[in-house]
C-alpha cells in the first residue's frame, strides 16, 4: 500500500537535517547530508532494498528483479538543497521512489527488471559551484578535474570526500554501462505555476532546458568614499550593477529565455570604501541551445563595453553549461498511460529547471513526472504540495513501474 502521509512525513524528517536553524540548507558532504543519508538508507532497507552510500555520497538502493542481476529501471532525484530551500525539491522524488518499492516488497512482488533508487548527493552544486555531481558519477561522466574545486572555506572536493570517509579514486567505478539501465525516471515538483494554473496534479516532461553558468569578476580601484570625486572613480560595484541590468534586459528580449544574477559579492564591503572588486554569477536557461549561447555572448560583450567605459578590468570564468536534454517519446507515452489510468488529464510540459536526468541521459533514456506545487514556488521555504497530489504522483510512478515495457523502446 502506498502511503502518502509517510511520503510527506519523510520529507519533513529530512528537512530537520539542516545547517540553517529554522530553515533548510543541506549541502553536499555536510554533517547534515550524512544524517539525511542515514535516514534514506534505512528507509531503502526497510523497503526491501540492498542499500549503501556510494563513493560520491549518493544513497544507492537496489531491489532485485525476479532474475537476480537483471538490468534495472533507475528512479531517483537529489538529497542536497539550495540555501534556504523548500523540502520537496529533490527529496520528494527519492522518497516517492522508495515508497513504490516498499509497496512492491509488501506484496512480495518482483518485476522482470531490478529497480534502483538513487538519492543523489549533489544536484544543486551549491557547495562547489558545479552541479549534478552524483548523477554524473553514476552516468560515468564525472570529470575528475572538479575534485580540485574548493568550497567557500577553501576545502577541496577531494578533501571533503575523504573527510566524509569516501575514496575519490572509486568514483570512476560507479559509472553504469549502457544496457544496465533500461530507463531513468524521476518524479519532481514542477517548480513552476503551469500545472496549478491548469488545475492538473501532474505533468509529463518533454525536455529539460539547457543552462549556462558563469562567474564574472570586475576589478576597479578601491578608494575613500569621501575624497575621490565621482568622475575619477573606478567603482566595480556600479559597473556590476549595469551588468546585472544588461543580463535582465537581454533575458527579457525573448520569452523563451531566462537569465539570473544570483550571487554578487563586493570587496572590500565597507560603507566608506569605493568597491574595488566585484564577483557576480550569471545563469542563463533556454529550450534552444542557440538562443542561450547567443544570450551568453551578448551579455559578455555588453559587460566588456560597460567595463571599458568605466576603466574596469573583467575576468570571465565559464562554470558549467549543458544543452537541452530531451525526454524519450517511448517513456513519455508509458508515463502518459499511467497518468490517464489514474483518471487525470494528460499534459506535456518542458522543464525550466535542471535535473539529474541531464546526466543520466549519457547512458539511458529518461522520463520525468512533475507534481504540482503551490503557486509554482520553489527554491524557497514556502515550497508546498498537497497530500492528494503526493498520492497521485506516487500511484502514477507505481503504475508506470508495474507496467513498464522495455521492449517498447525498439518499436518506438
Ligand atoms: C537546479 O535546481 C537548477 O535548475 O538550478
Ligand atoms: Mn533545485
Ligand atoms: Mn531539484
Amino acid at each position: 500500500m502506498l502511503d502518502p502521509s509517510r511520503i510527506l512525513e519523510r520529507c519533513d524528517a529530512l528537512a530537520r537535517h539542516s545547517e540553517l536553524p529554522g530553515g533548510l540548507t543541506r549541502v553536499f558532504l555536510s554533517p547534515e547530508s550524512r544524517a539525511a543519508s542515514e535516514l534514506v538508507l534505512g528507509w531503502m532497507r526497510e523497503a526491501g532494498m540492498g542499500a549503501r552510500l556510494d563513493a560520491i555520497g549518493n544513497c544507492a538502493g537496489r531491489y532485485e528483479a525476479s532474475e537476480p542481476g537483471a538490468p534495472c529501471v533507475m528512479l531517483g532525484s537529489h538529497l542536497d538543497t539550495v540555501r534556504d530551500a523548500g523540502r520537496y525539491d529533490g527529496m520528494l522524488g527519492v522518497i516517492t521512489a522508495i515508497e513504490c518499492v516498499h509497496a512492491l516488497h509488501a506484496q512480495k512482488k518482483r518485476l522482470p527488471f531490478a529497480i534502483e533508487v538513487l538519492g543523489f548527493g549533489d544536484e544543486e552544486g551549491v557547495r562547489f559551484g558545479t552541479t549534478l555531481l552524483g548523477s554524473r558519477a553514476v552516468a560515468g561522466i564525472f570529470d575528475a578535474s572538479v575534485l580540485s574545486l574548493q568550497d567557500a572555506s577553501g576545502v577541496s572536493m577531494e578533501k571533503a570526500l575523504r573527510d566524509f570517509g569516501l575514496d575519490p579514486q572509486e568514483i570512476p567505478r560507479l559509472g553504469r554501462k549502457k544496457g544496465q539501465v533500461l530507463a531513468y525516471a524521476e518524479l519532481h515538483i514542477e517548480q513552476g505555476p503551469v500545472l496549478e494554473a491548469e488545475g492538473l496534479p501532474v505533468g509529463v516532461v518533454t525536455a529539460i532546458n539547457g543552462f549556462s553558468r558563469l562567474r564574472v569578476t570586475l576589478k576597479g580601484e578601491a578608494g575613500h568614499a569621501g575624497t575621490v570625486p565621482m568622475r575619477l572613480r573606478r567603482d566595480a560595484l556600479a559597473a556590476a550593477a549595469e551588468c546585472v541590468l544588461a543580463v535582465e534586459r537581454i533575458a527579457k528580449g525573448d520569452p523563451e529565455l531566462v537569465g539570473t544574477v544570483g550571487r554578487l559579492e563586493a570587496k572590500p564591503g565597507a560603507i566608506n570604501v569605493i568597491p574595488g572588486e566585484v564577483m557576480f554569477t550569471i545563469d542563463f536557461r533556454a529550450p534552444r541551445d542557440e538562443l542561450r549561447e547567443e544570450a551568453v555572448s551578448r551579455s559578455l560583450a555588453e559587460a566588456g563595453r560597460i567595463a571599458e567605459r568605466r576603466g574596469i578590468k573583467t575576468q570571465v570564468e565559464p562554470l558549467q553549461s549543458l544543452g537541452v536534454t530531451q525526454c524519450s517519446e517511448w517513456l513519455m507515452v508509458q508515463l502518459e498511460r499511467a497518468v490517464a489510468a489514474e483518471g487525470v488529464g494528460v499534459r506535456r510540459l518542458p522543464s525550466g529547471a535542471g535535473h539529474d536526468g541531464m546526466a543520466l541521459k549519457a547512458i539511458t533514456d529518461i522520463a520525468m513526472l512533475f507534481v504540482r506545487c503551490k503557486a509554482g514556488i520553489s527554491h524557497n521555504p514556502a515550497e508546498a504540495i498537497t497530500r492528494e497530489d503526493a498520492a497521485i504522483g506516487a500511484r502514477i510512478l507505481h503504475r508506470f513501474l508495474s507496467s513498464f515495457d522495455a521492449g517498447h523502446r525498439l518499436s518506438a
